[in-house]
């Protein structure tokens, strides 16, 4: 576990946001014709109504690079002055080489380094400590992190249980070292994983475990998921994580004026508003239009409610989420965009 009390004057801040969705909408009533399901059961199992998916030819860098580009566009930034581009992802185009470079050479990031982060849904909120970390040690000043994601192309359409879950989307931030004088920027972070249940949300064929090379049944090759098992530990430790990190930076969750969990399942997230007892109306959700995206769901839901004008500069920012690992992971930060 990793905990950290930044947010100096100077310090790492957040910059701006920008995101990407698909054209394609597939309503819950487009699933009802292709698996036994109902509108009824998804709405009610998981708040999700409809989602996007990417088209045949898109992969999930195409989809990081008009993200990036709308987080660029936003920020005013010369491309050529970005350090580092970071993309959480758990569906790359291919094992390699890494959906950031192909990223930053398309947007003409040509001075970048750039790496893929693998922590599944919490993957954002990863990237975004690896980001604080290197503005705050020096290493980079402008760093853009975006989660992309494409699991429409990972996720058995024959599968009920899981393909009713997921959705296509980028979405990102840029975050850049604060003038001294910026009282904004990171607070902490709280970063975690349990290898003991990682097989309760894999993919079990493709890798250098079960290589593609090697016999495996159809459904192998797609997603797995112990819906249960993932359920309980995501209600646990979204709850525990932030409890630790707010104790830890000494902020009550009274003092946060937006809750942004990662967009898997409004029954998980209510959960943890409950046991939080954040006010309802301080929490934002859409994971009703895009279901669960994965790395791209934080700072997708953070994009849009920055357009609905629920986050305004100023605004005490927690971020929560939880994935595949298994992982969490929570931030705490005070929003000053440029
Ligand atoms: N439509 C209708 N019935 C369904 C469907 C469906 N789409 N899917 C499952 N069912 C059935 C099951 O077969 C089961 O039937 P049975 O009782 O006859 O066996 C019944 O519904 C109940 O199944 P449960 O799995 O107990 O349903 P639950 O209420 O737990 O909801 C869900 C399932 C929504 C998957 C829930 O467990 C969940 O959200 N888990 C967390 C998953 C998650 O967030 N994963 C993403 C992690 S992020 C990442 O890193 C990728």
């Amino acid at each position: 576990m990793i905990a950290a009390r930044n947010g100096r004057a100077g310090g790492a801040r957040l910059a701006a946001l920008g995101a990407y969705v698909p054209e394609r909408v597939v309503t819950n009533a487009d699933l009802e014709r292709q698996v036994d399901t109902t509108d009824e059961w998804i709405v009610t199992r998981t708040g999700i109504r409809e989602r996007r998916y990417a088209s045949a030819d898109q992969a999930t860098s195409d989809l990081a690079v008009l993200a990036a580009g709308d987080v660029l566009r936003n920020s005013r930034m010369d491309p050529a002055d970005v350090d580092v581009v970071i993309v959480p992802t758990c569906t790359p185009d291919h094992l390699f080489p890494s959906v950031a470079a192909m990223t930053a050479h398309r947007v003409g990031a040509v001075n970048a380094a750039a790496f893929d982060l693998q922590a599944a849904c919490s993957g954002f909120i990863y990237g975004l400590a690896q980001a604080t970390a290197l503005v705050e040690s020096g290493i980079a000043r402008n760093v853009l992190v975006v989660g992309a994601e494409v699991f429409s192309k990972i996720v058995d359409m024959e599968d009920r249980s899981t393909c009713i879950l997921f959705g296509d989307a980028a979405a990102g931030a840029l975050v850049t070292a604060g003038e001294p004088e910026c009282p904004g920027g990171f607070l902490g972070f709280e970063l975690g994983a349990d290898g003991s249940q990682a097989m309760d949300l894999c993919i079990p064929v493709g890798g250098t475990r079960r290589p593609a090379s090697q016999p495996f049944a159809r459904e192998e090759a797609f997603v797995q998921m112990n819906g249960r098992e993932v359920y309980k530990f995501a209600t646990r430790v979204m709850e525990e994580s932030v409890v630790r990190l707010l104790d830890r930076l000494e902020v009550g969750i009274g003092d946060v004026d937006l809750l942004v969990a990662h967009q898997a399942n409004l029954r998980i997230i209510d959960h943890a508003v409950k046991r939080l007892g954040i006010d309802g109306s301080r929490v934002f959700n859409n994971l009703e239009r895009y279901g669960n995206t994965s790395a791209a769901s934080i700072p997708l839901a953070l994009t849009e409610a920055r357009d609905a004008g629920v986050l305004n500069p100023g605004a005490l920012v927690l971020l929560v989420g939880f994935g595949a690992g298994l992982t969490w992971a929570s931030c705490l930060v005070r929003y000053e965009p440029e």
